[in-house]
């Protein structure tokens, strides 16, 4: 049974999805065994704690660099024995040494169908209205490893969502995380728990 360790700074949405899979079973070869929010009060700690899963608030604004951020959440991790990270809208960036010594076991959740809206200041809604004014007509959701260019790891899996005319950043973001973000991140989840999932090149592979 592999442990999954979830990063989250908001809502908790995701994180809810991974509650729910690995209950009704969708998610069986691992199972989440710690929550760390980036921000004390995030509604994520509240369904941590109502599913009985250990939660942990490192917060960026109480270290003074990134490197000691990094440390700190290294050291966790480690403690934790973590097997697969899993960037749950975890809205602050991972420092290197993090992502070397976790490599190919980080995953994300990004709501834009990549490479399109990533990178860089496309987080959250902000995704959703960059795509609102260029007017695509179809947005969707990414998870993907997570590397040390920002959204730019091997891409695992995508589902497309359709944009309609009276979207707003608000409406389509809500499609996109029901029909696509919370499906394909538990997904991710268990192949990589089942040793499905091989990087060859960059690219993923889903081994069957
Ligand atoms: C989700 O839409 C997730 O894809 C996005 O933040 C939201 C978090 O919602 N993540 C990013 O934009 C990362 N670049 P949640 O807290 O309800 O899961």
């Amino acid at each position: 049974m592999k442990r999954i360790v979830v990063l989250v700074s908001g809502g908790g949405t995701n994180l809810q999805a991974l509650i729910d899979a690995e209950k009704c079973g969708s998610i069986k070869s691992g199972s989440i065994t710690c929550v760390i929010s980036s921000k004390e009060g995030a509604y994520a700690l509240e369904r941590a704690k109502n599913a009985g899963i250990p939660s942990r608030v490192v917060s960026r604004k109480n270290y003074d660099s990134s490197d000691s951020y990094t440390n700190a959440l290294l050291e966790i991790l480690t403690e934790e024995k973590a097997d697969l990270i899993v960037l749950a809208g975890f809205m602050t960036i991972l420092g290197e040494k993090l992502i070397k010594t976790f490599e190919n076991r980080i995953i994300n959740v990004h709501p834009s169908l990549i490479p399109a809206f990533c990178g860089e200041g496309f987080y959250g809604l902000h995704v959703h209205e960059y795509a609102l004014s260029r007017g695509v007509k179809i947005s969707g959701a990414t998870v993907h490893f997570v590397n040390e260019i920002a959204d730019g790891g091997p891409i695992i899996m995508q589902q497309p969502v359709a944009v309609l005319d009276n979207d707003t950043p608000e409406t389509l973001q809500k499609r996109i995380m029901e029909q696509a973000e919370w499906k394909i991140l538990p997904k991710v989840a268990e192949l990589f728990c089942a040793d499905k999932i091989k990087v060859e090149n960059g690219r993923t592979y889903i081994l069957e």
